[in-house]
Order: structure tokens, then C-alpha cells, then sequence
């Protein structure tokens, strides 16, 4: 767990204990410093590799959006089973790739030699040299993310870019929208974004996605360049493209309402478990459902700290 430039502590034990919760694993840690409430078992690591795909085919297989030509060394904040920052070091061979996350767990077993994944909180002050990337990459970490730590995780994100440098931040809003207005407030994937939210209330904010312009304006960042993409749960569009990305969602949106609420509702909101399922299964029904056109924002950012 040593890398080449960074003081980030050694493994500690107290990282690897988890804890089981309806039949899924967490870590034990995460869940006692309410850092991070999503499984981290073999079926997350799948998921989050399938997901990792779903997202090669919405972004056209581009890993990386800003312009950067020969990368020498990139940070994957919240590197989850390592799909991304494995891609990005074996498509830069001679770039030196650093992966941190709070969990060790879903780790790939092997990985390229100019990839290095470490354990650390995110939520606390990064110990990586100043000026040091070319590149700082965060994707779906609202989750994780103390929800008034995001000022300064984009302050320190800023402080370890090298001049130039870029970041690239890309989060989903979990509430579904639906193109043709025809999602209420009756509805199953509405009742359950709306419990969700009111789950992290006070600790993260699940909003982040809409105001990552205005977090990476207000810390100084240059050439600021947002994006929502909207992401269909199934395949309603009548454009070739959208469609086929909403056919590839429909598993993905699946396996994601579980992953994302099963802790959150039924350990901090104490939902009883037939409730929680019952919920599942119709705002999985509706996302599948192609009258709804029901979508999840995607909100892509990128800035480039000042020369
Ligand atoms: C939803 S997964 C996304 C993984 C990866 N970024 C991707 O897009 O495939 C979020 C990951 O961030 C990690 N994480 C969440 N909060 C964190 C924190 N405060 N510090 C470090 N890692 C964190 C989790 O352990 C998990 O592996």
C-alpha cells in the first residue's frame, strides 16, 4: 500500500473489518464514521465494474475529457474496484496512476505496475505533495463525501494539481426526472430518491452534482466546463443513441436502488426490510417502465487550476 509520493499511512487492521447487513458486507470503519454506506462485497466490485462500462459507452470510451497529452502522474479519488484508474494506467503506461479509498476490499487482484491503490479518508486533509498531478479524477462520490467537506476537497484537489493541471468530476443526482413530466410524487422511484435524500440529510449532499460549476468557480479553478447528461433508466427515447444507452442502464439503474439504499433506509431510517424490498421492486418496475421516461441527471465538470 506504499506508493512513490505519498505520506498516506500504512494499512491498518481497522480498515478490513466489515459488518453484515441483510446478506450484503460493509466496512466496519466507513459505517462507525459514517464515511460511506454502500456495500463492499464481491457483488459491489461487479457492480461497480459493470458500471464502470455502462459509463465507457455513455462517455463514447473516453476516460479522459479535459485536453492532456502524456500524463505523468493522476490521483483516482474514491477509486471503488479500480476499474477506472486500471484503464487510465494501462492506456498511459508511463504515467504513475495513485488510487485512494476508505476501502481496500474490492481491490482488483492484479493491476499494472504504474498503478498504485492506497486507503485513506477523503474527507480528510490529502497528504500529497503540492503541484503534484496532471490530472485528479472523483466520480460518484457524493456518497462519501462529507457534505461540508466539498469545499475543500475541491481546495485540496486544486493545492495537489500542478499548475495546469486539470480536474475531472462526474456525480449522478438519484433523484429521477421524467422527460415528459409524467413522474409524481406517488410514484415508487420518487418516495424512494425522497427517502434517500432525507437518509444523509446533514451528512453528504446528494445534490453536489448541480453545483460543481459553481464549486470549482469559487475555488479559483479556470476554463470551468459543466455538462448534465441525462441518463434514461430503460430504453424510452426514440434516438438510436439514447435509447441504446438507456437498454445498457436498465441493469445498471437495477443493481444501483439496492447498493445505494440498503443501509441508509433500513439501518439509519429504520425501514422494515419487507418494506424496503417492496419499495425496490416497484421503483425498479417504474424505471423499466418506458411511459414514465424517467432519467437520472449525470453531471460531468472539469477546471484547470490557473498557470
Ligand atoms: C460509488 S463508488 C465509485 C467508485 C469509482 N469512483 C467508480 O466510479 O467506479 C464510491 C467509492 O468511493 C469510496 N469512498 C467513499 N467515501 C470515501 C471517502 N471519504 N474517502 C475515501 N474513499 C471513499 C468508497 O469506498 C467507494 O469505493
Amino acid at each position: 500500500m506504499t506508493s512513490p509520493d505519498s505520506e498516506t499511512e500504512e494499512l491498518d487492521a481497522k480498515y478490513l473489518h466489515t459488518i453484515p447487513v441483510y446478506g450484503r458486507e460493509y466496512q466496519k470503519y466507513s459505517i462507525d464514521k459514517k464515511i460511506y454506506f454502500q456495500p463492499v462485497d464481491d457483488n459491489e466490485a461487479e457492480r461497480l465494474e459493470r458500471e464502470h462500462c455502462f459509463f465507457n459507452g455513455v462517455f463514447d470510451n473516453r476516460l479522459i475529457f479535459p485536453p492532456i497529452h502524456n500524463p505523468r502522474r493522476i490521483l483516482d479519488c474514491g477509486h471503488g474496484a479500480g476499474s477506472w484508474s486500471a484503464d487510465v494506467a494501462e492506456q498511459y503506461p508511463d504515467c504513475e496512476v495513485i488510487g485512494v479509498d476508505i476501502s481496500p476490499h474490492m481491490n482488483p487482484d492484479d493491476v499494472p505496475v504504474n498503478l498504485w491503490l492506497q486507503v485513506d479518508d477523503l474527507n480528510r486533509s490529502f497528504t500529497f505533495p503540492p503541484n503534484h498531478f496532471d490530472l485528479v479524477h472523483s466520480r460518484m462520490l457524493a456518497t462519501g463525501i462529507d457534505g461540508s467537506r466539498w469545499p475543500s476537497y475541491i481546495e485540496d484537489i486544486k493545492r495537489v494539481l500542478r499548475p495546469g493541471g486539470w480536474v475531472q468530476l462526474v456525480e449522478m443526482y438519484f433523484n429521477a426526472q421524467s422527460d415528459n413530466g409524467s413522474l409524481t410524487e406517488e410514484h415508487a422511484l420518487r418516495q424512494w430518491s425522497t427517502k434517500f435524500m432525507r437518509s444523509m440529510q446533514g451528512l453528504k449532499d446528494l445534490r453536489v452534482g448541480t453545483h460543481l460549476r459553481n464549486l470549482l468557480t469559487a475555488a479559483g479553478m479556470e476554463e470551468v466546463d459543466t455538462r448534465m447528461i441525462p441518463l434514461p433508466l430503460c430504453e424510452w427515447s426514440t434516438d438510436p443513441r439514447i435509447r441504446e444507452i438507456g437498454a445498457a442502464n436498465r441493469e445498471s439503474v437495477r443493481e444501483l436502488l439496492p447498493s445505494l439504499s440498503l443501509y441508509p433506509l433500513t439501518q439509519r431510517l429504520h425501514m422494515p426490510d419487507d418494506v424496503f424490498q417492496r419499495l425496490i421492486a416497484q421503483a425498479q418496475e417504474e424505471a423499466n417502465s418506458p411511459k414514465l421516461k424517467a432519467y437520472f441527471p449525470l453531471y460531468v465538470c472539469i477546471g484547470r487550476k490557473p498557470l
